[in-house]
C-alpha cells in the first residue's frame, strides 16, 4: 500500500498573481512521474496538503477541475509560513503534493437539479473547480440551471477575472458579480452577498445550493436560504479547520465525532445542524 505522508513530486508550470493586494497567488503545478498523474483523480470540493522542504505543509483546496487535464491548481492567500513561501517559489522549481484528500461536492445528487454556487472571498477556489466541472458539456447537459453568486471586498479582490467574464457572456449559466464597495470603474453590481443572494431570489425548487466563504458571510446568507425554503439536506458547505495529517490520524481536525479532513471538509446543512453550534 502506498505510504499516505509520502508526497507526490510536482514542478511549477505557471504562477499568477490574482488580487490587486497580491495576497492571492495561483500555483499551476505539474506532475513529474507520469504514473502518479494517471493515478490521481479527484472530485470537486477535495484539497491536497503542498509541501516544501524545510517549510511545511498546509492544506489547500483543489481549484482546478478535473476536467481540466495535464496540471493542478491551487489559489493561495499569504497567512503566514507556507504560504509565504508558495508565494516566493518559482516556475521551474519542485515541491510535494498529498491527496487528493477530504470528500467532496456532492456532485452525483445534482443531476436533473438545478445548481445554485454562492461565493464570497478567496474561499471561491472550491468553486471554480465545480463551476469549470459543471459546465463541461457533458456535465452540463444533465444539470437543469446554474447560477453563480459571487461576492468580493472590492473589485482588486475579485478572483479569476477572465473567467468571471466569459461565464458573464454564456447563456447555460446566471453568474452574478457583487462587491461590497466599488471603485471608479466598477460598473457591475454593489452590495454584501447575502442581500444580493435575496435579490436574485431563486427557486429554491429542485435546487441544491453550495455555499463558501468567509463565516461572516455564510452566518447571513443561511437564514436568506431558509427564507427562500431551501431544506436543509440541500444545502454543502466546506469547512476551514487547522489540520495537521490530512488523512484523519492525528486528531487535529475534529468536530464532535467528525474529521473534517476525512469525512469533510464538505458537509451538508443537516449534518452540521447535528454538531453543537460552536464547532461551526
Ligand atoms: C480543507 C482546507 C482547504 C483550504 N484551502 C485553502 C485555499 O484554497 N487557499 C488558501 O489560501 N488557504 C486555504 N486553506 C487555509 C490554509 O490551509 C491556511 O491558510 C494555511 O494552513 C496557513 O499556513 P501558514 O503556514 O502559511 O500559516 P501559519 O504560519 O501556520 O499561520 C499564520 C496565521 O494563520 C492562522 N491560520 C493558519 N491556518 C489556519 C486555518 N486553517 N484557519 C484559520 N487560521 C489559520 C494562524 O493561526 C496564524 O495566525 C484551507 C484550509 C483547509 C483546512
Ligand atoms: S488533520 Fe489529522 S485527523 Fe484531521
Amino acid at each position: 500500500m502506498k505510504n499516505p505522508y509520502l508526497p507526490i513530486p510536482m514542478v511549477v508550470k505557471r504562477t499568477q498573481i490574482e488580487t490587486a493586494d497580491r495576497m492571492l497567488r495561483t500555483l499551476e503545478l505539474g506532475f513529474l512521474r507520469e504514473e502518479d498523474e494517471k493515478a490521481f483523480r479527484f472530485v470537486p470540493g477535495q484539497f491536497c496538503e503542498l509541501s516544501l522542504f524545510g517549510k511545511g505543509e498546509a492544506p489547500f483546496g483543489i481549484a482546478s477541475s478535473p476536467t481540466e487535464k495535464g496540471s493542478l491548481k491551487f489559489t493561495i492567500n499569504r497567512a503566514g509560513v507556507v504560504t509565504t513561501a508558495l508565494h516566493q517559489i518559482t516556475q521551474g522549481e519542485e515541491m510535494g503534493i498529498r491527496g487528493p484528500l477530504g470528500n467532496s461536492y456532492p456532485i452525483e445528487l445534482f443531476q436533473g437539479k438545478n445548481v445554485l454556487v454562492i461565493g464570497g472571498g478567496f474561499a471561491f477556489t472550491t468553486l471554480r473547480s465545480l463551476i469549470i466541472y459543471l459546465l463541461q458539456p457533458e456535465n452540463r447537459s444533465k444539470l437543469k440551471d446554474i447560477t453563480v453568486i459571487y461576492g468580493a471586498r472590492n473589485p482588486g479582490l475579485l478572483l479569476y477575472k477572465e473567467e468571471l467574464a466569459d461565464w458573464q457572456k454564456r447563456s447555460d449559466m446566471k453568474l452574478v458579480v457583487t462587491v461590497d464597495a466599488g471603485d471608479k470603474d466598477w460598473k457591475g453590481k454593489v452590495g454584501l452577498v447575502p442581500n444580493v443572494l435575496e435579490e436574485v431570489g431563486p427557486a429554491s425548487e429542485n435546487t441544491y445550493a453550495v455555499i463558501c466563504g468567509p463565516p461572516i458571510m455564510i452566518k447571513f446568507t443561511f437564514p436568506k436560504l431558509m427564507t427562500l425554503k431551501f431544506p436543509n439536506e440541500r444545502i454543502y458547505t466546506s469547512l476551514e479547520k487547522r489540520m495537521k495529517c490530512g488523512i484523519g490520524k492525528c486528531g487535529r481536525c475534529n468536530i464532535g465525532h467528525l474529521y473534517v479532513c476525512k469525512d469533510g471538509p464538505v458537509f451538508s446543512y443537516e449534518q452540521l445542524g447535528k454538531l453543537p453550534k460552536d464547532y461551526y
